[in-house]
C-alpha cells in the first residue's frame, strides 16, 4: 500500500500546521474576513484540522451533509468560495506539497461546492 499523504505530511500535527497557516490567509483577506468574524476560530480550526486530515487519507470523518449544515446559515457566495479555494491551493504550495497531491486535494474538495456555496445545490 502507497503511504497516504496524511503520513507523508506529518500526519495530525503536518495538517494542522497546514491548517493554520491556511486560516492565516484566510482572515487577511477583506472578502472573507467578515465570515469569521464571531466565530470560535480555536474551535473552527480543530474541526477543520479534523476535516483537512480526512481529506489527506488519515483517520477522521465528515459528511457531505454535517458541511452543508454548518454553512447554510452563512450565505456563501460563489466568489467568497473561489477565493478560499485560491488560499487553500497557494497555501498547499508554500508548504511544499506535491503539485500532483496539490490537483488531487483541490479537486476533492471542488467536489464539495454543492455543499457549501449558498444555493448550488
Ligand atoms: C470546500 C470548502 C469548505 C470546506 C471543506 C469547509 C469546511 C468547514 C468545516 C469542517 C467547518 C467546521 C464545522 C464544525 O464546526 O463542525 C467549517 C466551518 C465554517 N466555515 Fe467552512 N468550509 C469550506 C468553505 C467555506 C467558505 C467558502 C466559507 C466562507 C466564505 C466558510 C465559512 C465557514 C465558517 C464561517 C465556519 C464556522 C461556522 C460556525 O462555527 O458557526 N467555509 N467549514
Amino acid at each position: 500500500m502507497p503511504r497516504s499523504m496524511f503520513e507523508r505530511y506529518g500526519g495530525f500535527l503536518g495538517v494542522s500546521r497546514i491548517v493554520s497557516a491556511f486560516y492565516d490567509r484566510v482572515l487577511d483577506s477583506d472578502l472573507l474576513a467578515p465570515y469569521f468574524e464571531t466565530v470560535d476560530m480555536r474551535r473552527l480550526i480543530d474541526h477543520q484540522t479534523k476535516f483537512m486530515v480526512q481529506l489527506f487519507g488519515g483517520p477522521a470523518t465528515y459528511s457531505n451533509e454535517q458541511l452543508r449544515q454548518v454553512h447554510a446559515h452563512l450565505a456563501i457566495t460563489p466568489e467568497a468560495y473561489g477565493e478560499m479555494m485560491a488560499l487553500f491551493r497557494a497555501t498547499l504550495e508554500e508548504a511544499a506539497i506535491d503539485p500532483a497531491d496539490v490537483a488531487q486535494l483541490v479537486a476533492d474538495l471542488a467536489a464539495r461546492r454543492p455543499h457549501i456555496v449558498a444555493g448550488a445545490a
